[in-house]
């Protein structure tokens, strides 16, 4: 699948993210600044937020509680469509997503 991050400035970029493996490794591999992934993937940093698109956000799986909890200390503001990029495993059903980056992660 296909996903469209949005940065702060307002660029865009499409990054095909394989299916099975998550938005966050996508977007490191791929070199989009933003994504910080400190502790890589292992749902423990919270570097690795992205703001879902509204039409997006019913149709990924729901928050695990390690993921609810984590946002609560993402550095930058938690928004009901707050996720973790390491938490979203791509499926054919995600093309055609977009994110939007935080201001920052840390
Ligand atoms: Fe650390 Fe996602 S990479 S929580």
């Amino acid at each position: 699948p296909t996903v469209t991050v949005i940065r702060p400035d307002g660029a865009r970029r499409d990054l095909a993210v394989a299916a099975g493996t998550s938005l966050m490794q996508a977007a490191i591999a791929q070199g989009i600044e933003g994504i910080v992934a400190e502790c890589g993937g292992n749902a423990m940093c919270a570097t690795c937020h992205v703001y879902v698109a509204e039409d997006w956000a019913d149709r990924l799986p729901p928050l695990s509680d390690d993921e609810d909890a984590l946002l609560d200390g993402a550095a930058a503001e938690r928004r009901p469509t707050s996720r973790l990029s390491c938490q979203i495993t791509a499926t054919p059903e995600l093309d055609g997503l977009v994110v939007s980056l935080p201001d920052r992660q840390v």
